[in-house]
């Protein structure tokens, strides 16, 4: 037996104004996505803006459902409304952003594992990395340089 270290690096900017000025303007956009959110039973909102290589700008909110199981996340609704758009466009930069009706979130709101996973399928089909951005409703921001940053040891196709 033995053990590996797996590591990981991460970019920390202290607040918004610090983000480059196309990612801040995408970063607001994922704020607009997210004050259109659907999350009456949460109250919790995400909005999720990503950037593609033709230069469009596509975002997503969550969307709940009464039936919880039936809703689905911000990042998932803006990556698949991306890519049904636009089947073989690359995505260059992803940038969410969340609040909360119970606490004022000043901490960067990590994307889920099922969101994880669904960005990763798109990252490793069109053979480039995808920045990834996120925050809360104000404060740090962090940035990986690639969505299997976040997801060591990830399921692939390599795998059926
Ligand atoms: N949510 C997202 O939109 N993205 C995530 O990565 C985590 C959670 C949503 C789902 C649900 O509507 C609410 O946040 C609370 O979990």
């Amino acid at each position: 037996m033995k053990k590996v270290e797996i590591t990981t690096s991460i970019s920390v900017y202290d607040s918004i104004e610090e983000l480059p000025k196309d990612v801040l303007s995408l970063m607001q956009k994922a704020i607009e996505a997210k004050n259109k959110a659907y999350a009456p039973y949460s109250k919790f909102y995400v909005g999720c803006a990503l950037i593609l290589e033709n230069g469009v700008i596509v975002t997503g909110n969550n969307q709940e459902n009464a039936a919880y199981p039936s809703g689905m996340c911000a990042e998932r609704v803006a990556v698949w409304n991306a890519l049904s758009n636009y089947p073989n466009i690359k995505i260059l930069k992803l940038a969410i952003t969340a609040s909360s009706s119970s606490q004022l979130l000043k901490e960067p709101v990590a994307p889920c594992g099922a969101c994880r996973q669904t960005l990763s399928e798109y990252e490793i089909k069109q053979k480039s990395k995808v920045e990834v951005y996120f925050m809360g409703e104000e404060g740090k921001i962090i940035k990986t340089d690639s969505i299997l940053d976040l997801l060591p040891i990830a399921f692939d196709k390599s795998f059926l």
